[in-house]
């Protein structure tokens, strides 16, 4: 496994890092996990040189048992076994207030982060995860112009200097990688989280210059399009319900989605084998990148991504050929009106 520097907090994560929305399920988003399967992938993950695992408070979260955080909880778990927590760089996300997912335009910055639930989460996930430490807090949706308002800013001093948080991050909104830009200025974010894939190669428009000048460290969320950029999906796949693919990939998005894996496929062969392989090699052919994070919860998910790092670049003709197959899908005006204000995808 080859490491990076995760900007200017000075970690060296691997560059495989480890999505766990999925580990423990999540009502309405995730169905199927195997709890058992999913802690030995973690320590397969571990095992395989990993060290950069990403969650939240939210994940997993059920209105009937509120206090319960199953994500983080299974990674308690696994730390617990393990013994390995200080080799371990844990990023975990304070979910806003109004349950919002995205943020949007003109939403007071009180209604989402207000201090006691900053305070809160962070307080929950360290009692979750059983540690006395958290490496990097990210905000789990965000505006830019937040970065106006002083409350948030002074209850993460407090945090920090208490000594439960190490590091601050952003994780964007789905498909606004530079909505941030602003809040970087201040100096008091560290990382920035972001949907980053063959499809989606807007951030290298803006953010990746800016985290390149500014040392920021940048975790590419969603690299496998939610399991369309894996190319294991056909005309015969169905999803369950309560998996969140049988909303993102509804109607003719489905269909549309076949199309381009057919396209992306014809460029299979000595650079990448699979199209799981090109997406994350993709990614990882930038610099900036400090670190993808598949979702996994399979044991041979993780050794096929783990076995990725090896430093291999794709040349720049392929890289100039992927940007061909960009396909910007916006899902927030796409899809009903109705689900403007709603969770849709971004948790
Ligand atoms: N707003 C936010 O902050 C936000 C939003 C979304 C995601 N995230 C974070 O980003 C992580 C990654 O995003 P994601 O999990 O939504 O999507 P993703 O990583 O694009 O796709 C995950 C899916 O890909 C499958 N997969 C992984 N590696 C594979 C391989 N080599 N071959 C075939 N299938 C493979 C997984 O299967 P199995 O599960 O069966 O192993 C899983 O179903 C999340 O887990 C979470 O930590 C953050």
């Amino acid at each position: 496994m080859k490491y990076r520097r995760l900007g200017k907090t000075g970690l060296k994560v691997s560059e495989i890092g480890y999505g766990t929305w999925q580990l423990a399920n999540d009502p309405n988003m995730w169905v199927g996990a195997d709890l058992s399967e999913s802690l030995r992938s973690l320590h397969k993950y571990v095992e395989l040189g990993g060290n950069f695992i990403d969650t939240a408070w939210v994940y997993g979260y059920d209105e009937a048992s509120p206090d319960r955080h199953p994500s983080e909880e299974l990674i308690g778990k696994f730390l617990k076994e393990s013994g390995k927590r200080d080799d371990i760089v844990i990023a975990t996300k304070v979910a806003p207030k109004n349950w919002k997912w995205p943020a949007w335009q003109g939403i007071p910055v009180d209604e989402v982060y207000p201090e006691e639930r900053i305070v809160g989460c962070v307080e929950d996930s360290l009692r979750s995860l059983g540690v006395d430490y958290l490496d990097l807090v990210q905000f789990h949706v965000w505006q830019d112009e937040f970065a106006e308002h002083d409350g948030w800013k002074q209850t993460i001093a407090r945090l920090t200097k208490e000594g439960k948080v190490k590091n601050w991050g952003i994780s964007v909104n789905d498909y606004q990688p530079s909505n941030c830009l602003k809040t970087l200025d201040t100096g008091l974010i560290a990382t920035v989280q972001f949907i980053f894939n063959i499809f989606h190669q807007k951030p290298t428009e803006k953010l990746l210059p800016y985290a390149k000048q500014n040392d920021i460290g940048l975790i590419a969320r969603v690299p496998l399009d939610e399991g369309g950029l894996t190319g294991t999906f056909t005309r015969e796949t169905v999803f369950e319900n309560g998996d969140l693919r049988k909303r993102f990939f509804a109607g003719k998005r489905f269909d549309e989605l076949l199309a381009r894996t057919d396209e992306l496929k014809k460029l299979l062969g000595s650079e990448a084998e699979t199209l799981a392989e090109l997406d994350l090699r993709y990614i990882l052919s930038f610099d900036e990148i400090s670190s993808a994070i598949p979702g996994m919860r399979k044991t041979r998910n993780v050794v096929a991504n783990a076995g990725l790092s090896d430093g291999r670049k794709l040349s720049g003709e392929l890289l100039k050929r992927l940007q061909e197959h960009v396909w910007e899908r916006n899902f927030y005006s796409d899809v009903d009106p109705s689900m403007k204000s709603t969770s849709y995808l971004g948790v």
